[in-house]
């Protein structure tokens, strides 16, 4: 693709240009139906002036009175990248301290220039320049057409001559301007992550962070929705979608001030992080994610799926296989005999990929037979496999199955051979002991010795057979007494950024040499989903919480940013083993299927009739598997609205294929019932509708009837049940 730099006016070429236009820059970064503003106000500032629904002409902006707008009452319009210095009294989107003390920077247009990366992705690059200290910051902007999206990044050069101290240096900065503001996001725990909180934000200043590093997730999600003039609607309303896309320390404040206006800053969290630059060095900020709809979440929604289905994510094309992970059908108490068993019943049951889970590893007195031992010695463990990993891989091949491994290349166990012979690998913090989380510790990623391990460690592990064709990378603990003897003293604050590009740059020498393998992003469930890992993986599992009515939340929350393909979702056992939870298989499969389907069990351990229910399930979730894993998302009911009902909807691209799912998450009375409109389809068209996965009574009146798409999208359906888990799967086809 050759690589075309344009003049940005020529792109409003239909429009009149005036004198006054053409030495003030109008800066339009549009998608098909969005665009930002920004313009350069008199004094040489970058005024960020709008980011909406994409306007048919943008000319007002050309004149002085509207291109300061809107002002905060001092004269002064927001800046498109406030730095601190001059007027700027909000959290700083960039803070610096310049070689000879001073900690204020002022920052003035320089230029600015458009290139066309794809034909449907165009890059806007702005200079700025602080005219007395020579400090560069460029911004740049990815708009990603069709799908609504704009990624935002900045990268900081240092020319003064002396030493250039980084105390914050954000991705983004959003100014916005409404009667009320509401944002949506996340907190949560082990087994319990991405729990919805939807708050209306008052003056002052909203924080969401993570100072956790390797497990930035666990606890609160870089991803937040901000909903105008009222809580977001599924499809109405003005709705901002925000991810940030970094997998270490990150910090989103959203900061109403004395204007009412909206101050949203994104990037890494500059808790514990100044970083200095010599003379020459440059700093570049992970991408913030931006996506708008004014037709509500539910779009932000699909723009988001969308952008990470062509732009963010491993082998987006490839269907994902079902899957049988052997965690909490066997855990660590496995010989040769547990595994090929358990690889022969998941052929039979309609299984696609097998995949051995933690405890394959480690000999002798550091064998991995508890979590006590062993992380750090991936060569196998010879006593429970004796004839190694490739004889099992085999295994599964010759019966039709595919072969995954669990690794998790940034832990230590302290009983291991590794740490003995590298202490000075691992994390710490000057002569302070190492804290200790499940019995291990951390691999110090800013040293390139340490990522040249990690990426021999992979190497290695796909090396023990030619039939490995998936890796699920695990990482379950977080940074305590960060430090590293890698780093001179003087720059051990440097620990949070590096351990992250450490690790970038180990996935991107492992995605070079196995572009193939399928990788699995873990840490403990969800304590690592962020875009920036994301687009190095195929899939990400979602939360060691397997009990299905936990999940209803938890996929809900994450498929708000995140696409169904990717979320890994297992039917286990019941009792559940995290929650103690006892649930119907159906209830357990039709929450499973809405995602990318697998199991998390002992397949001998289910009864006769388990056994043809979950055959069936498999095999009626792979007919609907495209419309799952491709298809565009609609929510129905929301988990989350104390209803005690969820329900959603996939529909094809081409509109012809739907498949809907209904639970009911208590128990609703004999005389109420579950009614809902469907979305996505057209109102022109005729419906089949199939309940797939029945147990019993066919749950919908209509089961194998054909209703006309505008019935269903103006009257709905209406289902039988209300009962503690009851549930529905209908696959409804265009005839
Ligand atoms: C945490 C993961 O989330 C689990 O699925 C499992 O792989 C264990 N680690 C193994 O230690």
């Amino acid at each position: 693709m050759t690589l075309k730099r344009i003049i940005p006016l020529a792109l409003a070429a239909s429009v009149f240009i005036t004198a006054e236009a053409k030495e003030n820059p109008l800066i339009r970064i549009s998608t098909d139906g969005t665009e930002m503003i920004m313009t350069v106000a008199d004094n040489g500032n970058l005024v960020h002036n709008y980011y909406g629904k994409k306007f048919k002409n943008a000319l007002p902006y050309q004149t002085k009175k509207y291109r300061e707008q809107p002002d905060n009452g001092a004269g002064f319009a927001p800046q498109a990248f406030p730095a601190y210095g001059g007027y700027v009294t909000i959290s700083p989107a960039l803070k610096l301290v310049h070689s000879d003390g001073s900690h204020t920077t002022h920052l003035k247009y320089v230029s600015h220039s458009v290139t066309q990366l794809q034909d449907d992705v165009t890059r806007t690059e702005i200079t700025l320049n602080d005219p007395l200290y020579d400090v560069d910051l460029t911004l740049t902007f990815d708009a990603y057409g069709k799908e609504n999206v704009i990624t935002q990044s900045a990268t900081l050069t240092n020319k003064e001559e002396g030493r250039l101290t980084v105390e914050n240096l954000a991705s983004t900065y959003l100014p916005l301007h409404a009667d009320s503001y509401y944002l949506t996001h996340f907190h949560g725990v082990w087994a319990t992550e991405m729990q919805l909180v939807e708050e209306q934000l008052q003056p002052g200043i909203k924080s969401v962070e993570s100072k956790r590093g390797v497990q930035a997730t666990q606890t609160a999600n870089p991803a937040f929705l901000l909903s105008l003039n009222g809580p977001a609607r599924e499809d109405h309303g003005d709705v901002y979608g925000g991810a940030l896309a970094w997998s270490g320390n990150y910090k989103l404040t959203f900061e109403q001030d004395e204007c009412g206006r909206m101050n949203v800053v994104g990037g890494i969290n500059d808790f514990a992080s100044t970083y200095y630059l010599d003379n020459g060095q440059s700093l570049t900020t992970p991408d913030m994610v931006w996506t708008f709809s004014d037709k509500g979440r539910g779009q932000v929604s699909r723009n988001l799926h969308d952008w990470i289905r062509n732009h963010s994510l491993a082998h987006p094309d490839m269907e994902r296989p079902v899957v049988l992970n052997s965690w909490e059908g066997a855990y660590m108490n496995f010989d040769e005999k547990t595994i090929t068993d358990m690889i022969d019943d998941a052929a039979k049951i309609g299984v696609e990929m097998f995949v051995l889970d933690d405890g394959w590893f480690g000999n002798g007195e550091y064998a991995r037979n508890t979590d006590h031992a062993g992380l750090g010695d991936w060569q196998v463990n010879t006593e429970k496999l004796p004839r190694g990993i490739d004889y099992l891989a085999k295994h599964a091949v010759k019966n039709g199955l595919k072969f995954g491994i669990w690794i998790e290349p940034e832990m230590v166990n302290p009983k291991s051979r590794l740490a003995e012979a590298h202490p000075e690998w691992i994390v710490k913090s000057g002569d302070r002991d190492r804290l200790q989380i499940r019995q291990q510790w951390i691999l110090d990623l800013t040293n390139p010795e340490v990522q040249d391990f990690i990426v021999k460690t992979f190497d290695d592990v796909l090396a023990l057979s030619s039939d490995i064709s998936y890796i699920k990378w695990d990482a379950n603990r977080f940074v305590t007494d960060f430090g590293s003897e890698h780093l001179p003293s003087d720059r051990q604050s440097h620990f949070w950024i590096d351990y992250t590009k450490g690790l970038y740059s180990v996935y991107d020498r492992i995605r070079e040499s196995h572009p193939d393998v399928m990788i699995q992003l873990c840490s403990s469930g969800g304590a690592r989903l962020d875009m920036g890992a994301l687009k190095y993986h195929d899939e990400f599992w979602t939360s060691d919480n397997t009990n299905s009515l936990d999940r209803i939340r938890i996929q809900n929350s994450t498929n708000l940013f995140y696409p169904a393909m990717a979320t890994a979702s297992h039917v286990s056992t019941s009792p559940n083993h995290q929650t103690g939870m006892m649930a119907p298989l159906k209830y357990r499969f039709d929450v499973a299927m809405s995602g990318r389907l697998g199991l998390e069990l002992q397949p001998k351990h289910l009864n006769e009739k388990e056994w043809e229910f979950a055959k069936n399930a498999i095999a009626n979730y792979k007919k609907i598997r495209p419309i799952v894993q491709f298809g565009d998302l609609y929510r129905l009911k929301n988990p989350e609205d104390g209803s005690g009902w969820a329900s959603h909807q996939y529909v094809s691209k081409d509109g012809k294929q739907s498949v809907f799912f209904a639970y009911s998450m208590k128990y609703h009375g004999r005389t109420t019932f579950f009614q809902t409109r469907l979305k996505g389809l057209d109102p022109d068209k005729q419906y089949r509708i199939t309940e797939i996965n029945k147990a019993g009574w066919p749950s919908f009146y209509g089961d194998g009837q054909v209703f006309p798409g505008d019935y269903l999208m103006n009257e709905g359906i209406s289902l039988n049940g209300g009962n503690n888990f009851d549930s529905t799967v209908l696959h409804i086809e265009e005839i």
